[in-house]
Formats: C-alpha cells, structure tokens, sequence
C-alpha cells in the first residue's frame, strides 16, 4: 500500500481518490474549496490538508486532476505548491486534460529538482470515475509507470503507457477529435431519422447491431432522442479539449477541418445555454427550426 495525496476533488477527483483509500492506500487530499475536503474525509477518511504543499509532503505518488493548463501550474508551482511538498524521487502524476507543452514542462521542472513526473488524462467520464473503470493514458518514464501503474489501477481498468512526456495528453487528443466526430454524426443522422418519422428507438436498436454500432450510439442515443443533456462530461470542458486539439494540430500540420467546424457548433450550443449540458448536446443545434 502506497502514501498518497490527492489534489483537486471534482467530479472526477473525489470518487477517484475514494477508490485508492477503498484499497486501502492512505491518503490524504487538497482542494481548493475545502468543504469538498471536509466531505470527502468525512466519506473515505484518510487527512485533509490545506495546500497542495503540505498535502505532498511525505505522500510516495501525489495525484491531481484540476481543470486546464493554468489551474495545473497553481497547483503545482509555487512555495504551497506541489512540487515544494514532495520528497526526492516521489511522482507528481496529472490526471487533468491539458496541452502536452504543459505536461513537458512539468516533467523537465520534476527531472531539475530531483523529482519525476507523469501526465495521465483519463477517459470514461464520471461514471467511469465512480465505477473505477477509468482508461488512463500516460506519458513519462518507464520506471515511474511501473511504479505508479499499481496504484493508479484503483480507479481504473486500462492504465497504459503511450511514450515519453505529453504523449498521454496526445492520445487524449486523438481520443476527443473522434469523439467530437461521432457526436456530430450521430446528431445528424437521429435528427434526419426524426424528421423523417421514423420511430427513433427502433432505429437506434437495430442499427446498435451494425457497423454503425458505437459507445456513444449506446450510452447517449436514447437521451439525445428526447433532448436531454444531463449525462457528465460538460460542453465547457470538450470545448477546452477541443482548442487544446486545435492548437496542437497547427503545430505538427494535421488538418482538423470537421472537428475546427465541431467546434464552432459547441460554441452554438453555449449561445443556447449549454455550457453544463453534456456533448451530445450538439443535436441542440439541429433540433431548433
Ligand atoms: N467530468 C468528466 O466527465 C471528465 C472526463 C474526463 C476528463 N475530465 C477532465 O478532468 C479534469 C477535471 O474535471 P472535473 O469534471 O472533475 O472538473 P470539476 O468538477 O470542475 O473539478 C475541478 C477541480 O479542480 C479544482 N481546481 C480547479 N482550478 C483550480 C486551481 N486553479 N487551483 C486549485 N484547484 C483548482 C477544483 O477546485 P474547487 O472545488 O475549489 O473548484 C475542483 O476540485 C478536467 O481537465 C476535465 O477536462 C473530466
């Protein structure tokens, strides 16, 4: 059993850092708003701490999962930052999605002060989060994976290591670009099938056994139909994925024409009030007039 700490208890962070205490890892974790803290302790047990600094202090792995590039640096930096907190040789391991220029810098800052370091998004949403059946994609040394890949499994049922720094962030990337694709897709064709008169349920069930079956045809079809976009992972946080998608395509020349264009249609969907709502709700766009 590992010292861990944990830091940033969203919707992702608190049930994940409640699996590592579930098996039996002590932990003790940070956030920003420390009623979270207070709540999770009072559900898992384990210590609360009031920086990431004093959170990492004496913990072998210190986990966090806040929101964008910016949020990471507070979080890691500083004198009650992260990084201040951990002892030679222990990991820092980012479960946020962000830009891989951040997790590279993240890793040279842990490699200059005798520290290491590894970026690991994860896909599968809250739910994959509550249920501990989290993807995670990591980037980093092989050494420090091997340690860490152990803990990490509490809340997950593939942890892999996909190369050096950044490049779990890259294949988070690739993961978001289909995802946005599907989703438009799908939007399309549920409206095109609705408009058409077709009983949509149907539909859905017979063509769930073809080719054009899919994870989000599964899990988000049925909801789409009735116009409802309650289901986790927000609008806001795939717009953010998506700039991050973008911004790295222009640098190694990969043409994003359909997911830049997805982009714009999820900003629509912000003009109507969905920053909240979850990214099926591009059908919002095509279900109006
Ligand atoms: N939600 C999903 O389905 C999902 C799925 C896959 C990946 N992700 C990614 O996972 C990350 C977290 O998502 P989430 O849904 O858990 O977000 P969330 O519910 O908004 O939680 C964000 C957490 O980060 C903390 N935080 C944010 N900025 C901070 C800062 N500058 N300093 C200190 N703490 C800060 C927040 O603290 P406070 O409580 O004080 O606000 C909160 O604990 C994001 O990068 C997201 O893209 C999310």
């Amino acid at each position: 059993m590992a010292k861990c700490a944990f830091l940033g208890l969203g919707i992702m962070g608190f049930p994940m850092a409640g699996h590592l205490a579930a098996k039996g890892h002590e932990v003790c974790v940070y956030n920003r708003t420390p009623a979270k803290a207070e709540a999770w302790q009072k559900q898992h047990g384990g210590h609360t701490a009031p920086t990431p600094r004093q959170a990492a202090e004496g913990a072998e792995f210190v986990f966090m999962c806040v929101g964008n590039d910016d949020d990471i640096r507070g979080v890691a930096y500083g004198d009650d930052g992260a990084f201040a907190g951990l002892g030679d040789g222990c990991a820092l391991i980012d479960h946020t999605t962000a830009s891989a220029d951040v997790a590279r810098e993240l890793e040279a800052h842990a490699k200059s002060v005798g520290k290491q370091f590894l970026d690991a998004p994860v896909s599968g949403g809250q739910a994959g989060a509550e249920n501990g059946v989290l993807t995670v994609m990591v980037g980093g040394d092989a050494a420090t994976f091997e340690r860490a890949k152990p803990v990490m499994d509490a809340y997950s049922r593939a942890v892999t290591l996909m190369g050096s720094a950044g490049a779990g962030q890259l294949t988070k990337m690739v993961n978001q670009i289909c995802i946005a694709g599907l989703l438009q897709g799908l939007s399309e064709a549920i409206n095109f099938g609705m408009r058409a008169g077709l009983d949509m349920e149907r539909v859905i069930e017979v063509i769930s056994k073809g080719a054009a079956q899919s994870w989000q045809m599964e899990n988000r079809a049925h909801t789409m139909v009735k116009g409802e976009f309650e289901l986790g992972f927000p609008v806001v946080w795939m717009r953010k994925d998506l700039k991050i998608c973008i911004e790295e395509a222009d640098r190694n020349g990969a043409l994003l024409p359909a997911t830049a264009l997805i982009d714009q249609f999820y900003h629509e969907v912000q003009h109507a009030g969905g920053d909240r709502w979850d990214t099926s709700s591009l059908i919002h766009n095509l279900m109006k007039g």
